[in-house]
């Protein structure tokens, strides 16, 4: 499984990428506009972290303006995925830029006959968003085993499922367990990956012990 950041903080991703857990990152306009820069100087950067795609939005709604975003944004960097949102003029703007050989991202997915949708417009991912979901006492995670369900049936579809919203680790490990391809993560889920209480304990048990030898090993 694939793991995206989903924050456009720059410093947040180079540490994590440094850690070897970063194979894309995804962005939105309100982390865009939480981070307090500039669109492309942003997106740019987080490229310039990571060879794997970078998702960024399109804000326009209109199928001609969204498609002169789309263009602007993948010429940042070769790596950047066009994020269009799941209405019609976004599946006809994610259709134009497939042919055209851009990644792109259809975001804002809540249910399976979006999705495959977004995979007859030659999506590359389709990111359903699973705690938006659950906040409104739906099951996401159900959307998802229904999504890869559904794309399994048709093996000719290629689009990715990029699960979306995770607000903690258990939505991660469910997906996981479903065979989700990608799963976009906020910083703060992926340190609650790494803790367990008892891998905190055991540590301490061993140093303890360890400083009773009086070695060290450089
Ligand atoms: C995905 O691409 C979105 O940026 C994100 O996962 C939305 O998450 P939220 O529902 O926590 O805002």
């Amino acid at each position: 499984m694939r793991f995206f950041v989903d924050t456009a903080e720059v410093s947040e991703i180079r540490s994590l990428a440094e850690a070897g857990l970063v194979d894309g990152v995804t962005t939105n306009p309100s982390l865009i506009a939480k981070s307090g820069r500039k669109m492309a100087e942003v997106i740019a950067e987080i490229c310039a972290l990571t060879p794997g795609p970078v998702s960024a939005e399109v804000t326009a709604t209109e199928y001609d303006d969204m498609l002169a975003e789309g263009r602007y944004l993948r010429e940042i960097a070769p790596n950047v995925a066009v994020k269009v949102p799941l209405t019609e003029a976004g599946l006809r703007t994610c259709r134009a830029l497939s042919a055209e050989g851009t990644l792109v991202n259809v975001t804002l997915c809540f249910s399976p006959a979006q999705a495959l949708l977004a995979a007859k417009a030659g999506a590359t991912f389709i990111s359903p968003f699973v705690g938006r979901l659950d906040d409104i006492a739906t099951d996401g995670m159900q959307l998802i085993a229904d999504i890869l369900k559904i794309y399994r049936n048709y093996p000719h579809i290629k689009t990715e499922v990029l699960v979306a919203s995770i607000r903690h680790p258990i939505h991660l490990v469910e997906a996981a367990k479903l065979g989700a391809e990608v799963a976009t993560l906020p910083p703060a889920v992926i340190r609650q990956l790494l803790k367990h209480p008892l891998t905190d304990s055991g540590l301490a048990a061993f140093l303890a012990d360890w400083r009773k030898t009086g070695q060290s090993i450089l």
